[in-house]
């Protein structure tokens, strides 16, 4: 029984319990908040894959945010390899930096369009990896080859706008390498990337994650790349877990209302069903609201669903929905 336990711990690399985040509202007289993230929980294992799905303004950045500790949580805990670096700050804080990165749907974004790709990567590996002189030269190297960023002499004297959009997003995945992370956020890593690039991008992070046995949190609109890299999925609406399950058993068996009409809705399905277009009409992130985000969309929707927002359950072994009504019939 204790060396089970044991094996459970080892296992877990991110654990995140009650995860709460607020921002001020601005432009208001009295001090308000929206809870964009509210109690969100979850857990990824060692060199697995969590794909977290949601449309725009669901809170998908905000937690991989957090995740790599670029903002600070408002409350709950994340506990990445036992620590609790909810809690870090300083030089604790910056050693997190080896552990977990965070790689962007606008590689260029962050790139410095002045400096050589070289330069990008010496920084992290001098700061964080205490590489210098030959050593580091064949590390850029060894990076630059890792992504498939070729021919690699050439590659390293050239300046970020001479490389393609893929090419730009593998110097990222680089750049997040170079400090021998344990953790990747890949926040939309393919969106702004051409259709028949995509594969490719998601076809490396998959090979990184066999060979580094890497875990990635990764943050996607889409149910399909999710279901392809995806050993487990996450749905979230309105800034609150709606189901969690396996990515086979997710796209089979959906639960929670909301997954079934956004699967129902993907070309292809064979119940065409439209999920009401709700662009105008946000969630409600108000802090303190009550009940269930997605009540004014939900053809299931009762008395009781406006009142209390339902507990995260196991419906199924491994399979969580939070929902007061998913066992019933929606078409
Ligand atoms: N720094 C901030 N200050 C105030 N509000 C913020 C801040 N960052 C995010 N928000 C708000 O929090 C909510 C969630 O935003 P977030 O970027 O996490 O959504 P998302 O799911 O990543 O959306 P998208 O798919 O468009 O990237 C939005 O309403 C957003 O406007
Ligand atoms: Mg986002």
């Amino acid at each position: 029984m204790k060396e089970a336990a044991v094996l459970n711990e080892s296992q877990t690399l991110v654990q995140v319990e009650d995860l709460t985040i607020k921002f001020p509202v601005r432009g208001n007289r009295q001090k308000r908040f929206i809870t964009p993230v509210d109690k969100v929980s979850l857990e990824i294992k060692k060199g697995e894959v969590l794909a977290l799905v949601g449309e725009s303004g669901s809170g998908k950045t905000t937690i991989g945010r957090a995740l790599v500790r670029l903002l600070n949580p408002s409350g709950g805990k994340i506990i990445v390899d036992g620590n609790a670096i909810s809690e870090y700050k300083g030089k604790k804080l910056n050693e997190y930096r080896k552990v977990a990165q965070m790689i962007f749907q606008d590689p260029f974004g962050s790139l410095n369009p002045v400096k050589k790709i070289e330069s990008h990567l010496t920084f992290p590996l001098k700061k964080h990896q205490g590489y210098k002189g030959e050593p580091l030269n064949q590390k850029i190297s060894e990076l630059l080859l890792k992504v498939g960023l070729t021919p690699v002499n050439e590659i390293r004297q050239k300046y970020p706008h001479e490389l393609s959009g893929g090419q730009r997003q593998r110097l990222a995945i680089a750049r997040a390498l170079a400090v021998n992370p344990q953790f990747i956020v890949a926040d939309e890593p393919t969106s702004m990337l051409d259709v028949s690039i995509r594969a490719g991008i998601l076809q490396l992070l998959n090979e990184l994650k066999r060979d580094l046995e890497l875990s990635y949190l990764y943050i996607t609109h889409d149910l399909a790349s999710a279901r392809y890299f995806g050993d487990r999925i996450m749905v979230l609406y309105g800034g609150k877990v709606m189901e969690i399950a396996e990515s086979k058993e997710l796209i089979k068996n959906p639960l929670n209302p909301y997954t079934r009409l956004l699967l129902s809705a993907t070309p292809g399905s064979e119940s065409q069903v439209n999920l009401k277009d709700m662009s105008n009409n946000p969630p409600d992130l108000s802090e303190g609201r009550q009940g269930c985000p997605f009540v004014p969309r939900c053809p299931l929707a009762t008395e009781v669903c406006n009142e209390t927002m339902p507990s995260l359950d196991e419906a199924k072994n491994g399979h969580l929905v939070a929902c007061h009504h998913y066992e019933k019939e929606i078409f």
